[in-house]
């Protein structure tokens, strides 16, 4: 544990609050971050009070007002330069995701891959921002529209992805000339606090403005002061629906503008026409990928009837093989949950849903590994079940995979869209009828919707976010830049007359 945060210049007694250039002691209470992998202390940090929210977002408030004068593609160099630094501390970073946050090595790696890919794409993007150009209906008169950097970008990220999802908010912002202020998860300071250290000998090398690139830990004192402070144009924020809807009503009082990455409750559908050869592997990484707290994870299977208990044999023979243990150990695939209100809730909902006629079919226990008893390990867990109960409607962020029987595709549709999130659906099948029907107007009703996939995994090209509880954002690739910007519609009248549009005359 020692060595990883030595190599990545973390002291273990660290400072929470940093412009990128500086970086502060807290002047809020000392928390400890514990792994889950045996609840050992990985360091402490204090939280951001108040004023040092004040202090942090005056340097932003400056830095902003700089940052928007240098040239795109100059600010996409900034961030290449970024990427690389990413390049070189892939390993140790993503062994310190693994350990504070409990998701395997590979899976911590790939979050650090999500960086460096979006630090990539981000830089294409920085020569781009296109707007487009009109024909107006004057004579002598051109039209166009141009996007303006906001300001200042708040990022609040969640535990689960402690570094991918700042990257992809704040690589876009940056390079759309804006500047960003992080509120990382309190459950992964650490992991956070690495980035602001791997980034600051870029931004010290590139005299980039003192505020470009803001850490603040805090408790949710500050997520609120960032979701009131009119100076935060955009509050992209990631977790709870019940966490959503806080910061949408703080931020819409304000007209402000929010992006949210909230809850999902994604199913796949398993056809009769399924390859099995794709569907078990799929299923298998979607439920218990970083132990089934992604918000793409996959909590529902939804299986034709014919099929549904060769379906569920297969699948538990499969969970079977998985190996669970310490996360950086490469031979694990699953890892422990948080910490112990996440088991509380896995226990919970394995209760809840059998109270309500769910039946187990695997799991379902608490373990305790040799050696890491401290931790925060279960078992991934498999339960028939029906849509409509309330377990099953709930998002849980635990392993908890429930199987529901559907006779007819239209069914099938109906039973995936019929709860209250949207993130990530799929359906496996190898009939163009099924696929085609799942993919249009009445099929599946997610911001994700995928064939032959699974529901988590999702590549940093497309743009990610879901539709209902998910909260309508959408962030990382395609054209979601264009939350980080404003539009500006110009038009310029190089002629000598003053015509006015819609043919009125107003002579004097
Ligand atoms: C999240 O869980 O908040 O698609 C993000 C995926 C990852 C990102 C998940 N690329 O599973």
């Amino acid at each position: 544990m020692e060595d990883i945060l030595k190599s990545l210049q973390v002291k273990r007694i660290a400072h929470g609050i940093s412009t990128g250039i500086h970086a502060w002691e807290g002047t809020g209470e000392k928390i400890s971050s514990r792994t889950p992998i045996n609840n050992d202390i990985i360091g402490e940090v204090a939280l951001a009070g108040t004023k040092d929210y004040r202090k942090l977002m005056d340097k932003a408030v400056l830095a902003a007002i700089e940052w928007r004068t240098v040239p795109a593609p100059k600010r996409g160099e900034l961030v290449r330069q970024m990427g690389n630094a990413f390049r070189e501390n892939k390993e140790q970073l993503g062994k310190l995701v693994s350990l504070e946050m409990g998701k395997s090595l590979q899976e911590g790696l790939g979050e650090v891959q999500e960086i460096i890919d979006i630090c990539d794409f981000a830089v294409g993007l920085s020569r781009q921002l296109y707007g487009l150009s009109m024909h107006s209906e004057r004579p002598m008169h051109r039209m166009m529209e141009q996007w303006q950097p906001l300001g200042v970008v708040g990022v609040i990220s969640a535990f689960n992805f402690p570094v991918a999802v700042w990257a992809w908010n704040a690589t876009l912002a940056w390079i759309c000339g804006n500047v960003v202020v992080w509120k990382p998860s309190e459950k992964a300071p650490f992991s956070a606090i690495a980035c602001q250290q791997i980034m600051q000998g870029v931004l010290k090398a590139n005299n980039a403005p003192e505020g470009l690139s803001n850490l603040i830990v805090g408790d949710s004192s500050i997520g609120k002061a960032m979701a009131e402070d009119p100076r935060v144009a955009l509050l992209s924020a990631t977790g709870s629906t019940r966490m959503g809807k806080s910061v949408a009503v703080t931020v819409a009082a304000r007209l402000g503008k929010s992006l949210l990455e909230l809850g999902g409750n994604n199913a796949i559908i398993i056809s009769p026409a399924a390859d099995p050869k794709l569907y078990i592997p799929a299923v298998v990484f979607g439920a218990v990928g970083t132990a089934g707290q992604r918000c793409t994870s996959t909590r529902r299977l939804i299986v034709h009837e014919s099929i549904i208990d060769k379906v569920t044999g297969d699948i538990a023979k499969a969970y079977a093989q998985i190996k669970i243990g310490d996360p950086l150990d490469e031979t694990n695939h699953m890892g422990p949950l948080i910490d112990q209100m996440a088991v509380d809730a896995y226990l919970a909902a394995i209760a809840n849903a059998k109270s309500e006629g769910a039946t187990l079919v695997y799991g379902g226990n608490v373990l305790k590994i040799k050696g890491l008893e401290a931790g925060y390990y279960v078992e991934p867990t498999i339960m028939r079940a029906q849509n409509h109960y309330k377990m099953v409607q709930h998002e849980t962020f635990a392993p908890i995979l429930y199987i529901i029987s559907y006779k007819t595709i239209e069914e099938a549709v109906a039973i995936q869209n019929a709860v209250p999130q949207g993130l990530s659906s799929a359906i496996f099948s190898q009939d163009i009828r099924e696929t085609e029907y799942f993919l249009s107007a009445q099929g599946s009703d997610c911001g994700i919707a995928n064939v032959n996939i699974g529901t988590s995994g999702a590549e940093i090209g497309g743009a990610f976010g879901g539709e209902k509880e998910t909260g309508g954002g959408r962030e990382s690739g395609s054209d979601a830049w264009k939350a980080y910007m404003r539009r500006q519609t110009n038009t310029i009248n190089y002629g000598k007359t003053m015509p006015l549009a819609q043919g009125i005359k107003f002579d004097l």
